[in-house]
């Protein structure tokens, strides 16, 4: 592969990424747009591709032979028609897990704390005592135990969660999963669960996962979702909700982002809604990560972080 010297950078703060990289690699010629403002123009100028999702429209990757994917699922490159298996993908080293973890520990305490209700009530200056639930001793199920679950799983435990794991293989490299089952265990597993926590990517293999049946085998937990949409059957929540299979969700992931106007989740008071941020990704990171990858390429390595496309990441 000829060295990447043209860079096309289509992140969302792509003046700032372009910025901070003309600073640390001037040699390199660096463009910035939205993704959705890339032209033909743009791709035939370019030899490397710097961004989270796919340009809407492009027929073809012009000049381009690597692309690399600022976020962490890889979904948008390998959804047909899928990036020519002759572009090299690979996927940002950078870590969001911590943030991801942020974002479960506070829908989890804005349950138990009840926030939503007591706003209403302040709002109303209602003075309407309730109290918190605790959430030491509450039982946590992470499906998904990479680097996103791990992270999950360590501050779940760090407040007093007892967690299970759910990996593909039944194993996971990360300490705080102190008991691991197999996704096959999956159903058997959700009901003594209070928490479910989906960190998953979209894969043919994660897909519907988490489907009505598998909801009809909760007893009352939480669903949070920071994964994808498409690994819960999205249509089967309200009922699972309404026959209190699942006590409420909180949901960044959709099936289909922006979520409908239209959608009932929208006003449903069990459910909280996040327009897909709980694992933001940084300026920094994204530079610090795209340099990394390049530094492998510079020195005639392939790089570690190559998406692995039968996997799906
Ligand atoms: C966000 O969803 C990401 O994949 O980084």
């Amino acid at each position: 592969m000829h060295l990447p010297r043209r860079i096309l950078v289509a992140t969302r703060s792509h003046d700032e990424v372009v910025a901070a990289l003309h600073a640390r690699r001037p040699d390199l010629e660096c463009r910035g747009a939205a993704h959705t403002d890339v032209t033909d123009e743009d791709l035939r100028w370019a030899d490397t591709y710097v961004g989270f999702k796919r340009p809407p429209g492009a027929a073809t990757f012009g000049s381009v032979r690597w692309v690399h994917c600022t976020g962490a699922g890889v979904d948008s490159w390998l959804a047909p028609p899928a990036l020519e298996a002759a572009i090299l993908l690979t996927r940002t080293p950078e870590s969001f897990g911590p943030a991801i973890a942020e974002w479960t520990v506070a829908r989890i305490f804005a349950v138990q704390q009840q926030l939503a209700e007591l706003a209403v009530a302040q709002r109303d200056h209602r003075w309407a005592p309730r109290d918190a639930r605790r959430v030491a001793g509450t039982r946590a199920l992470v499906v998904g135990t990479g680097d996103v679950g791990g992270a999950i799983a360590a501050a779940l435990v760090a407040v007093g969660v007892i967690v299970t794991g759910v990996s593909r293989s039944g194993s996971a490299e990360h300490p705080a999963f102190r008991t691991m089952h197999a996704v096959d265990a999956l159903p058997r597993l959700v009901g003594d669960a209070d928490w479910i926590v989906l960190a998953l990517p979209d894969t043919p293999a994660t897909r519907g996962l988490f489907s009505q049946d598998v909801m009809a085998r909760c007893r009352g937990a939480v669903l949070l979702n920071a994964g994808r949409g498409s690994v819960v059957e999205e249509p089967a929540l309200p009922e699972a909700l309404d026959r209190g299979w699942l006590r409420g969700a909180a949901l960044d992931v959709f099936a289909v982002e922006p979520l409908p106007a239209s959608s009932p989740l929208w006003d449903d008071p069990r459910v909280m809604i996040s327009p897909h941020c709980s694992g933001p990704t940084t300026v920094a990171g994204a530079v610090d990560g795209f340099l990394e990858c390049l530094a492998d390429l510079e020195q005639g390595r392939l790089p570690r972080r190559v998406v692995d496309r039968d996997r799906g990441y």
